[in-house]
């Protein structure tokens, strides 16, 4: 591509980026991490989700055992139903299914909600702001569907349609407004997704082994990236020091029966191989590959050798 084909590219994509009803939309999906009032609600919410009993389903609803966030895979279920009982609404000898789909939608609609609530509870407040609207938008289309159902089981089929349309207009501004919340506010994705290029191709010295008190989290840099060391015996443990739920400082936290434990919302990460052993983290925490040479410890991802 020539000069002036690169100037023209790149003033049309700076026109694309600066469209007022672009600016508009990115204003309006922003606005509600700044609205303070906000946490007044949020934070009486965010004990009682804290305080239900889950136990070990708390950890199920982070999405711990798969990997990855539970919340955005359970939402496909009411969403997908919906959409399509609005479609069915109105194909010809399409309501016997639009309603089955109206009524599976609510049902699906718990689960996603309860493992979107645990996900809330543990963010921080800006975040928390927007996932609480995004919340209202979902309830209010959940009452929607549920006064929609009800209507076509009394045989008020177009009264039905019209709410289940309401429905669907409050659950997409509420799916807008989760995917803003993911994808601008990152309120879901590992955060320590970039640790394998920034972090040093060779060995790099990190100290004296005998700088490392045992037990204790230290926090050093290796080239340009931010690591945590822990010494357990004569081993050393090297993490990278940003937490992947939402970069949580891991050298300011804690060793807890071999996993180190983030000190903002209490992921625990395996020392041993970075595996998370409790949420809200799901995606596992980056080790580095350690040597002691001459009583200085050296590391590298494992992927460099
Ligand atoms: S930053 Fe949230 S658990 Fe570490």
């Amino acid at each position: 591509m020539n000069t002036s084909a690169l100037h023209t590219s790149a003033l049309h994509t700076s026109a694309l980026h600066t469209r007022p009803w672009s600016r508009r939309l990115r204003g309006l999906l922003d606005a509600p991490a700044h609205w303070q009032f906000l946490d007044t609600p949020a934070e009486p919410l965010s004990d009682a989700v804290e305080a239900l009993p889950l136990g070990p389903y708390r950890d199920a609803l982070h999405g711990v055992w798969l990997g990855h966030p539970l919340h955005p895979a359970l939402v496909q279920l009411p969403l997908g139903c919906w959409t399509s009982a609005g479609l069915l609404d109105f194909a010809p000898g399409g309501e016997r299914s639009a309603d089955t789909l109206v009524a599976a939608g609510l049902l699906t609609a718990g689960p996603a909600a309860l493992a979107g609530w645990v996900d809330w509870a543990r963010l921080d407040p800006p975040r928390k702001r927007t996932g609480l609207v995004h919340a209202l938008a979902n309830t209010t289309g959940v009452l929607l569907y549920a006064g929609s159902l009800l209507a076509r089981s009394r045989g008020r089929r177009a009264g039905g349609r019209l709410l289940g349309l309401a429905g669907l207009t409050a659950v997409s501004a509420g799916a807008a407004l989760g995917g803003h919340l993911t994808y601008r506010l990152a309120a879901g994705p590992d955060r320590a997704a970039a640790v394998p290029r920034l972090a040093p191709t060779d060995w790099v010295g990190l100290g004296p082994v005998d700088d490392f008190p045992p037990g204790q989290p230290v926090r050093r840099t290796a080239g340009e990236l931010s690591v945590v060391v822990v010494r357990t015996g004569e081993r050393c443990h090297v993490l990278a020091e940003r937490c992947a739920h939402l970069s949580g400082p891991l050298s300011e936290g804690t060793v807890v029966d071999g996993c180190l434990r983030c000190p903002w919302h209490g992921s625990e990460y395996r020392l041993r191989d970075g595996e998370v052993t409790h949420g809200p983290a799901t995606a596992p925490q980056p080790v580095f590959e350690t040597r002691v040479l001459s009583g200085h410890l050296e590391v590298r991802l494992p992927e460099a050798g």
